[in-house]
């Protein structure tokens, strides 16, 4: 299935229903977009500040109300998992459901019930996304959809946006039990088109820049290597984590006054720790060191993308990749070789290693009009050098788009 645009993705849907004896006729249509982050990754958990877009890779979620307490879903993308029906309140226990997508919906009734919503009003739902997994959100678009149609079909107005995204953090943090942070739904809630959307930790604010004018026109790149990468909770993702979190707990126990490590940001206080803890906790000072630098080059890409300059802030995006490469170390063998390969293509501004690490998918600033030299590269060395992949991987070339749409009529 090549589904890229909203009309063919809801006549999918209706077929879907249709198949599958599910009532969406005359319901409401909820898109859900993917995300692409320009800084700083695997900080959320670090405590620094955030950059990123909404980008057209999305789920497009059809549902109606269907005068029960019973919510029953089809997936497009799991058929085999059939239709999958429950009754509000009525859920596994958190963490018991390991190999469905049903743990999604799960989850979020756990979690809405959790936190005192009254959900009564059941709904029919067919759903389909062609995000890829592992590096543009797909599970964070998936929490926020569910999330919102549910609250929508109970006729319950959330003005709280923030509220939103702790919500959708707790159905994966407790209930599936990934470890993930906020940058996933924060990027993808708030995505605005033609906008970067700058989140900072300090007050949780949210503000739009967008980018300045005479930008080189580009084009955002997911560059999927074809392989799949496991939750987060059993990926080298929760192992970082829980890394940079003892780090922190040594370095309060030993006089420093952080509470995360982006707070670490003036030089002095850097290498006092380097020199103090650099033979003893190397591994650890590197990846202080990956957040340390990624921190200083947030600023300068920001700024970067105020003025319109796509050049440095795809410069700063590849020296952040090597940072996660090198430093953090929380890459793969097949990330690093689409970076590799599109590297040295001309009109490739920067790539790196997305989001949680270890598999999925990398990502690259392109010139518009290099995109098909990229293709090109691609599809001859990439084959070559990840033969077990030659039939899996792909180039998804995005624009950068509104987060959330909801459209009521397309279902008449
Ligand atoms: C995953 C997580 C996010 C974030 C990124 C890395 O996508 O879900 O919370 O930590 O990895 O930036």
């Amino acid at each position: 299935m090549n589904i890229t645009n909203d009309s063919d993705a809801v006549a999918l849907l209706k077929q879907l229903a249709a198949e599958n004896g599910l009532d969406i006729a005359g319901g409401t249509i909820r898109r859900s977009s993917s995300r692409f982050c320009l800084g700083v990754e695997h900080g959320d958990y670090n405590g620094t500040e955030l950059f990123g877009v909404g980008t057209d890779r999305f789920i497009w979620m059809a549902y109606k109300p269907n005068g029960t307490d019973k919510v029953r879903l089809f997936s497009g993308n799991f058929p085999d998992d059939g239709v999958v029906e429950f009754t509000y309140g009525y859920v596994p226990e958190p963490q018991t459901v390991k190999d469905s997508w049903a743990r999604f919906p799960y989850g979020v009734d756990y979690i809405l019930r959790r936190e005192g919503f009254a959900l009564s009003s059941g709904m029919d739902c067919v759903l389909y996304g062609n995000i890829p997994g592992g590096g543009m959100s797909r599970s964070a678009s998936l929490s926020l959809n569910l999330i919102l149609s549910i609250l929508d079909v109970n006729g319950i107005d959330m003005d709280d946006q923030l509220k939103i995204v702790d919500l959708a953090q707790a159905v994966e943090n407790d209930y599936i039990g990934s470890p993930c942070g906020q940058l996933d739904q924060i990027m993808i809630l708030f995505a605005k088109e033609g906008m970067g959307t700058h989140y900072n930790p300090q007050d949780r604010s949210i503000n739009y820049v967008p980018l300045g004018d005479g930008a080189t026109d580009f084009r955002i790149v997911g560059l999927d290597t074809g392989t799949v990468r496991p939750g987060l909770e059993k990926s080298t993702y929760r192992i970082r984590r829980a890394e940079c979190d003892d780090f922190v707990t040594l370095l309060q126990n030993n006089g420093y006054d952080i509470a995360s490590l982006a707070q670490i940001k003036d030089e002095a206080t850097y290498q006092k720790i380097i020199t103090q803890f650099g033979e003893t906790n190397a591994d650890m000072c590197e990846r202080m060191t990956y957040i340390y630098k990624a921190q200083q080059r947030f600023y300068e890409m920001l700024d970067a993308w105020k003025a319109g300059n796509i050049e440095k802030v795809g410069e700063i995006f590849r020296l952040d990749g090597i940072g996660l490469r090198d430093e953090y170390r929380i890459s793969g063998p097949e990330l690093e070789t689409m970076c590799d390969i599109v590297r040295s293509v001309e009109g490739v501004l920067g790539e790196r290693m997305l989001g949680g690490g270890d598999k999925g998918a990398a990502g690259a600033l392109v010139k518009a009009d290099s995109i098909d030299a990229v293709q090109a590269a691609v599809d001859t060395a990439y084959p070559r050098s990840r033969n077990d992949y030659a039939d899996k991987y792909a180039v998804h070339v995005c624009k950068v788009v509104d987060g959330m749409r909801v459209y009521e009529d397309m279902l008449d």
